[in-house]
């Protein structure tokens, strides 16, 4: 047994080193690999053989298989190399038969996409950008917007509070008394920004998401000038087959008030899901603004009047691409972001 051990071992010794040479491959040297020192492989097997030896010849085959195994380690390692290219500094080695690494590049987000259309769009009618906190006083949120503490529109949204009369705002609106209190007529603002509201999360509703909030006050604004900036501003951001209606409303800051639908893109106004079967979905609420706000800051209501409006950034980009659950843009599955240009 000894001597059949030692003639194999010695065949192996023998032919290796040529068959290893000629391997065309890293395939072709991974086999041999396989061959000779894979876990079946001919000089592991000779190996686990070892134990069945006579315990005098044991050490001298012993060392045989040692030699040989290393050996064919050395010659599967060099032929290995063969196959990469050195770097230039001569440590790291690189195979260059592999394929190239892809790097994912990251996209604007489509809500961003959309807040920068929206903000190009009325930046071209005049609007400037303004921003606000989101951490809000009860004063902003509520009480200069003709909400008093006990004011039952307070319940139109279920706020969150970090504090007691701390509010994560739940609207934009907050914003246009911060701009008027810093400056006089004409105010011409846009306000993009994030809310919350405690409401159950839908296809249609999460409980944060964007606004862009629009402020109008000059001398002799209309409610003509509402509409006009409005439709504009639809007809330019939807697609051309969009309607859009004006429903009367009632918001505390406001008078008159309305509410803006567009025709639902997804079922072009027949009715699913993302629309509730109405084949309307309100995008934003509206109107001239309330006497009583200018009291907060101190404008004159006989000399100033203007509109204010405040769109849902999140239903407006669905409408616009054709997005059918609002939960996609908060869940960050790049299968999903990008296909967003
Ligand atoms: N802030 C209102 C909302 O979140 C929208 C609005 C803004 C209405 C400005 C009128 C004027 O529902």
């Amino acid at each position: 047994m000894t001597a059949e051990l030692r003639d194999e071992l010695d065949r192996i010794a023998a032919q290796a080193p040529a068959r290893i040479d000629a391997c065309a491959s890293p395939e072709e040297v991974e086999a041999l690999r396989v061959e000779y020192v894979g876990t079946k492989g001919s000089i592991t097997r000779i190996n686990k053989l070892l134990r069945e030896v006579p315990a005098d010849q044991r050490p001298g085959l012993g060392k045989r298989v040692g030699e040989v195994r290393s050996l064919v380690l050395q010659k599967l390692q060099e032929a290995g190399q063969k196959f990469q290219v050195e770097d230039g500094a001569g440590r790291q080695r690189i195979d260059i038969t592999l394929p190239g690494r892809t790097f994912l590049l990251g996209r604007r987000h489509p809500l961003t996409i959309a807040l920068d259309r929206i903000t190009s769009i009325f930046s071209d009618m005049g609007f400037t950008v303004a921003d606000g906190p989101e951490i809000e006083s009860e004063y902003y949120n509520f009480e200069a917007l003709n909400m008093p503490p006990d004011h039952p529109a307070r319940d139109m949204t279920d706020t969150y509070y970090v504090a007691p009369q701390w509010p994560l705002r739940s609207q934009t609106s907050p914003v246009q008394v911060r701009e008027m209190e810093k400056r006089r007529p004409p105010v011409r603002i846009i306000v993009p920004g994030k809310v919350y509201r405690n409401e159950d999360v839908s296809a249609r509703a999460m409980n944060q998401f964007f606004q862009v909030e629009g402020l109008y006050v000059d001398r002799n604004v209309t409610f003509a000038d509402l509409k006009g900036t409005l439709e504009t501003f639809c007809r330019r951001f939807f697609p051309p087959k969009t309607r859009v209606r004006f429903r009367p409303s009632y918001f505390p800051f406001t008078e008159p008030s309305t509410e803006v639908d567009v025709s639902c893109i997804l079922c072009n106004g027949s009715g699913c899901r993302v629309c509730k079967y109405a084949g309307w979905l309100e995008i934003l609420g509206a109107g001239m603004v309330d006497p009583n706000v200018f009291g907060f800051v101190d404008y004159d209501p006989e000399e100033y009047n203007g509109f204010a409006f405040g769109m849902g950034i999140d239903r407006t980009t669905m409408m616009r691409y054709g997005v059918d659950d609002i939960r996609h843009f908060w869940e960050n599955d790049m299968r999903f972001l990008s296909q967003f240009e």
